[in-house]
């Protein structure tokens, strides 16, 4: 390429940045980058999540990023364990990841004294699980004292450790990096520590739960390291997006006839609604129009005592979007 032809290039580029060059340039300042889990318990609540959010995205060729289309926020899909690190070391802003990993992570860092920088900003209603003792079948277990000079197999060696210390148990723990479902067969353990969800993976491997040391779910982390004024203002609307998503999952809109007399105790029964919309009803005195969001899901049976204290014409709808 000719001396000309490179600089008319470069200020051609300059001039119209292409999309990925432009992402590339404004990167680091103005848009958010979050890390979720490449593939796990996690990823598919996690995107779906951000898309209630009103994130659209198209996926890099080499699937291991989505790009923000109407949102600046990007995000990067990673190894869960790596998520503490990626934001500790502020190459992301946000990670979603399990209480367990980062509770792990909190303790690793302390127990090398490096002060965890990273902080967490919201539990999310999903990934719930336990971090669990389990014992194999056949194998005599009594109650933790049973775990006394035996050697325990885990991913989680500073939380098991200090359940070990919290009940005074001197134990053997065998630090491996994932089958930890597989170690007593093997041989190099007598007992495992490890995540119980649905609990199938404890059944296939012939193992059963006897304590349970932490109990998880998926929360939201953030780099503690200030960011700019854009970016903390996205932050702060993706949170109030979030507490609205998940306030909207279990809510209805109910809308219903009351008679007057009757409104008092037609209150009582709407489940988790705060002050209620009262209308009149065209042609009607005796009558009212009562709306109201119900915060907890509705039942049947909370309309037939509704029908039973006097409600007509009862209708529940979906909420779609909430912000507080
Ligand atoms: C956990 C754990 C088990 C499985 C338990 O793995 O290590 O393999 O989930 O789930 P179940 O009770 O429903 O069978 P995780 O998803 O955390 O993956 P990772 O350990 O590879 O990150
Ligand atoms: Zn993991």
């Amino acid at each position: 390429m000719s001396n000309d032809a490179r600089f008319e290039r470069q200020t051609i580029h300059r001039t119209y940045p292409s999309p990925r060059a432009h992402r590339i340039m404004i990167d680091k300042s103005t848009r958010l980058k979050i890390a979720l889990q490449k593939s796990g318990r996690l990823t598919e609540n996690s995107l779906d999540l951000l898309v209630r959010c009103g994130l659209k995205y198209t996926r890099g060729k080499d699937q291991l990023m989505c790009y923000g289309e109407n949102m600046p926020l990007d995000v990067l899909f990673v190894r869960d364990d790596d998520i503490p690190d990626l934001v500790q070391q502020d190459v992301c802003d946000l990670g979603i990841v399990g209480l367990n990993v980062i509770e792990e992570k909190r303790l690793a860092f302390e127990a090398r004294g490096v002060k965890p920088l990273f902080e967490q900003v919201m539990t999310l209603d999903y990934g719930r699980c336990r971090l669990s003792i389990a014992v194999p079948e056949g194998v005599e277990y009594r109650n933790v004292q049973s775990l006394r000079g035996k050697r325990i197999a885990t991913t989680y060696p500073n939380i098991l450790s200090r359940y070990l210390r919290e009940n005074d148990v001197q134990a053997e723990i065998v630090t491996l990096s994932g089958a930890v479902e597989i170690a007593p067969r093997l041989g190099r353990a007598d007992f495992i520590c490890d995540l119980v969800s649905t609990g199938s993976t404890l059944a296939a491997n012939h193992l059963w739960e006897a304590e349970t040391i932490l109990e998880s779910q998926a929360a939201i982390i953030r780099t503690p390291v200030p960011v700019s004024p854009e970016k903390q203002e996205w932050i702060r609307r993706l949170t109030l997006r979030i507490d609205g998503v998940q306030q909207v999952k279990e809510s209805k809109y109910i809308m219903l006839h009351a008679p007057r007399a009757k409104l008092a105790e037609i209150r009582q029964l709407l489940p988790g609604s705060e002050a209620p919309t009262i209308m009149p009803l065209e042609g009607s005195t005796d009558k009212v129009a009562v709306h109201a969001v119900c915060r907890e899901n509705v039942f049947w049976e909370t309309l037939e005592s509704l029908k039973a204290a006097g409600a007509s014409a009862i209708l529940v709808l979906p909420v779609e979007k909430m912000l507080a």
